[in-house]
């Protein structure tokens, strides 16, 4: 630990062992004990009001078809247009020249964009897709820097009806061609570069190698953001200024059906292959309107809202483009990494634009508090008064520095839970209404019901852990996993039945019937909030020459949440160079899958740790890779192999 003066915060916590909400919150919170009670009498009520907070074209004529499970139908014969939502309707409603976004681009470089300049750009972009032949329910691919044309081209295929599917800017060629090929997307919507830790970092040319793999795209639109030099495909690339800049801004917006595709979003599964999620329209929207409204009590004449996170994950899509625009809020939305010049960075744009709630994952937090308070001093961040928290389980110990440091002891922390899948919040409780326990995300919020249940699908009893399980549909709900119905029944919808939902989450519920969030019990990391696939990792480390197999583990990290261990047996011949192929390893999957699946730790090993059936213990390579104690070693088929991997880990890790 640095000189943080890291002692515990947890001299913190009240009598009772809980934060009641602060008084002036409680007092006007959107949320109220009421909202709840209502939500329990009457779901489906409750929502179809929620529902009502948004414009529709045609009313739906049943909240919820749950006939055929689980496969949901929410809002069914409703028609909007979720751009429309986002944008035109604040226009028409006088708000045309409210700030959308705040947009801060890392090298220091700011635009403000209002409701009336997104509007146009919207049209524009939407005329510019039509023009290129996309047509409702084809796939566009969005793989972009934290830039406006990332939500602006979002928005211009919701506006059509097209399907976007963002893929983040740090993934490779390799995972954007497979997301490309799976989704088949006709249409690539990318850019030069973006500015990345103090440098631009180029995106086109990942494009270019991606489409040697791939068929069907015809188009690939390129916005120009860092000038840096790009190969160019005649007839195939476009410029975005060419394209976009010249087109009209008048378009006029066809209402769609509620369940109408809006987005594929690719997240790691168990097998080495991303699911494609998909999510539509009506629910989607009404459920990340409502919680973003909710959950961080909203109140859009004077909040300005901050969600930290790149809009190429869920929580960019839903509260960075879906929630905060539908509800007519006033948003930051940054380029760049938090060190970026400085340690100051998030605080400087706190204090310029006022920023009142601010959306953060425990590892970000957990990076600030190894970097000490003090870098926060410079800055006045008094205007924050509610702070979220997604991703992962967050430690009691950064909820407090986070609520002390940032929040100056006194805004309100609102853990979230909830999933690519879940498409909104889930779990999390309400500001101003729920006195707040650090380190859990508490209970279902209103309109979802959630349990913790045994391996036999039965309530677990206060105190006890089990899995986290939803017991009802809910709007924003993935509909299923693109070309793969079969494969949505099976991982979601079979460990208890065809109506209750498996999270692959464990999870505790306490005394108090609070639920505090474990991690997942399935083959999936979590490495700063981002799910990544043992498997994918093992796969990725196997097509290497010299690999002959892999284990994969994620190993409790300080700072990431978890960190990718692996440890790999290399196939005959194959010589162990130590550092260089360790080195060599890390390298290829970077390539393969992206940065963030790097492994942490490499260690070649003789053999792996396997039980007689020929299934890999994952859980004894977790003990060594976390420096435990074994736990039972006696289904091994040969308990000796521990010892040699044992000898081979560092103690020091
Ligand atoms: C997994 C979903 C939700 C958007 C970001 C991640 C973990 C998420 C929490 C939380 C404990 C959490 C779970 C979940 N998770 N939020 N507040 N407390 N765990 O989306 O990539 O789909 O990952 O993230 O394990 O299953 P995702």
């Amino acid at each position: 630990m640095s000189e943080t003066g890291t002692q515990s915060l947890t001299d913190e916590i009240p009598a009772g062992g809980v934060f009641e909400p602060p008084a002036e919150l409680a007092g006007s919170a959107n949320v109220t004990a009421e909202t709840y009670r209502l939500a329990k009498e009457d779901r489906l009520a409750f929502w179809a009001q929620a529902a009502g907070r948004l414009d529709w074209s045609k009313t739906w004529d049943e909240v919820l078809d749950w006939t055929n499970p689980p496969f949901a139908k929410w809002f069914t014969g409703g028609e909007l247009n979720v751009a429309v939502n986002c944008v035109d309707r604040h226009v028409a409603a006088g708000r045309g020249e409210k700030v959308a976004y705040h947009w801060v681009g890392e090298p220091g470089d700011t635009r403000d964009i209002t409701y009336a300049q997104l509007k146009d750009e919207v049209s524009k972009a939407a005329n510019a897709l039509t023009s290129l032949g996309v047509q409702a329910g084809d796939r566009v691919a969005i793989y972009l820097p934290m830039i406006p044309e990332a939500v602006i081209s979002m928005l211009a295929c919701a506006r059509i009806g097209a399907v976007h599917m963002v893929v983040f800017g740090g993934f490779s060629p390799d995972a954007l061609a497979s997301r490309v090929e799976d989704a088949g997307a006709k249409v690539v919507i990318t850019a030069d570069g973006g500015y990345r830790r103090g440098a631009p970092s180029a995106l086109k040319p990942a494009v270019d190698e991606a489409l040697t793999k791939v068929t069907g795209v015809d188009h690939v639109l390129v916005v120009k953001r860092t000038e840096q030099d790009v190969e160019w495909t005649e007839g195939r690339d476009q410029w975005w200024h060419d394209l976009v800049d010249g087109q009209s801004t008048e378009h006029e917006a066809q209402a769609f059906d509620a369940e109408h595709p809006l987005y594929i979003m690719y997240t790691s599964g168990t097998t080495a292959k991303p699911k494609g999620i998909l999510h539509t329209s009506g629910g989607y929207l009404t459920q990340v309107s409502w919680t973003h409204w909710a959950t961080f009590d909203l109140k859009a004449d004077t909040d300005v809202f901050w969600c930290a996170a790149d809009v190429a994950w869920v929580t960019g899509h839903s509260y960075i483009v879906y929630g905060p625009l539908s509800n007519g809020a006033t948003s930051v939305m940054y380029e760049g990494t938090p060190e970026t010049p400085h340690r100051g960075r998030w605080w400087e744009i706190v204090q310029q634009y006022g920023v009142s709630i601010l959306y953060a994952a425990p590892t970000v937090v957990r990076t600030f508090m190894k970097w000490g308070a003090q870098e926060l001093e410079p800055f006045d961040t008094s205007t924050l008064r509610v702070l979220g928290s997604v991703g992962e389980p967050i430690n009691p110990e950064a909820w407090l520095w986070y609520r002390k440091n940032v929040g100056n002891g006194t805004a309100t922390v609102v853990d979230t839970w909830w999933q690519t899948e879940t498409g909104a919040h889930m779990i999390a409780p309400m500001p101003g209404v729920v006195a707040t326990k650090p380190g859990s995300a508490q209970r279902a919020i209103p309109g979802i019901s959630a349990a913790v249940v045994d391996e036999e699908g039965k309530p677990v009893e206060p105190g006890a852990t089990g899995y986290l399980v939803l017991t009802e549909p809910w709007p924003s709900m993935l509909r299923t996993i693109w070309g793969s119905d079969e494969r949505y029944v099976e991982t979601y919808w079979s460990r208890y039945g065809k109506d209750v939902y498996f999270a692959g989450d464990g999870a505790k519920l306490d005394e108090d019937g609070d639920i505090w969030l474990l991690g997942r019990v399935d083959d999936v990391m979590n490495v700063s909030g981002h799910r990544i696939s043992t498997t994918e990792v093992e796969s990725a480390l196997v097509s290497h020459p010299t690999v002959a197999e892999a284990a994969v583990v994620g190993a409790t990290d300080p700072q990431t949440g978890q960190g990718i261990v692996a440890f790999v047996i290399l196939r005959g011949g194959a010589e162990d160079s130590g550092e260089d192929l360790v080195t060599t390893l890390r390298q290829h999957v970077r390539k393969e899958i992206g940065p963030i699946a790097s492994p942490r730790q490499i260690m070649v090993v003789a053999e792996l740790p396997k039980t007689r059936s020929g299934k890999i213990m994952r859980r004894l390579l977790r003990d060594v890779a976390e420096n435990r104690e074994l736990g039972d070693v006696s289904t091994l088929t040969d308990s000796s192999v521990m010892d040699l991997i044992g000898q081979k880990m560092p103690a020091s890790s």
